[in-house]
């Protein structure tokens, strides 16, 4: 086991589609499989938990069959349990909710894996990591947001890089399997920060939506990037 956080872990890059043209999702996400990003993330906003709306269920199913590779819904709904169901049977292989959301988190995420997917939790910015401390075992990622959700372009919040520092050191002292995965304001230009602490999953959607030399060259310099991070 290496001794630098989360190195043991490989660095997956994943898009959320946030950015993308919702007229054409399915192409978009037909491109990004051809970009070479290694999953992607569908940003689930209800206008409650946070002040912005975007897809449900059926658009994500719509896409399913336009790619192989592993969908992650991201849920930034309030009470995600009632419909739990829906995104495993709109084809997400992994389910994030929100620390913040679920008043039984130990019970959803178990909820979770009883529907055959895998469990992930995410942390607002003002969330401390030991919200998760007691259920690292059941998870099988950590999202540390590096924004306030909602949005997309938003600037990165450096000071959640000791956030994840710390829960990657729980995962190691104890032993669990568990990516810890950054969304918001990653770019080229933030990518080290958050993966030089200890994060292997990287999120971007607007800086790889706007690079001028397309998306597989967003995808190569980010996964280029966060290696170096490693070094
Ligand atoms: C916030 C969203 C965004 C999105 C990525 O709720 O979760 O973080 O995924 O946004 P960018 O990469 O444009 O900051």
């Amino acid at each position: 086991m290496s001794d630098r956080p989360g190195t043991d872990r490989p660095i997956l890059i994943a898009p959320s589609v946030l950015p993308a043209d919702f007229s054409r999702l399915g192409d978009a996400v037909e491109a990004l499989d051809e970009a070479g990003v290694d999953r992607i993330q569908w940003d689930v906003m209800d206008g409650r938990f946070v002040p912005n709306l975007t897809f449900g269920p059926d658009v994500i199913a719509s896409c399913r069959d336009r790619t192989e590779l592993l969908f992650e819904a991201h849920l930034m709904v309030e009470d995600p349990d009632p419909l739990l169901h829906t995104w495993v049977d709109a084809g997400c292989g992994l389910v994030i909710v929100h620390a913040e959301t679920c008043r039984h988190l130990h019970r959803t995420l178990g909820r979770i894996k009883d529907l055959g997917a895998g469990a992930a939790v995410a942390l607002n910015p003002s969330t401390p990591p030991e919200v998760v401390e007691h259920v690292l075992d059941l998870c099988d990622m950590v999202l540390v947001m590096t924004v306030n959700p909602g949005f997309g372009g938003q600037r990165y919040i450096d000071t959640m890089e000791p956030k994840v520092a710390t829960i990657r050191r729980w995962i190691i002292d104890r032993g669990h399997d568990c990516d810890i995965e950054v969304d918001g304001g990653i770019s080229p230009d933030t990518v080290r920060g958050p993966v030089g602490a200890g994060a292997n999953v990287v999120i971007s959607g607007s800086s790889m939506f706007k690079d001028p030399a397309g998306l597989g060259h967003a995808v190569d310099e980010l996964r280029r990037l966060a290696e170096a991070a490693r070094a």
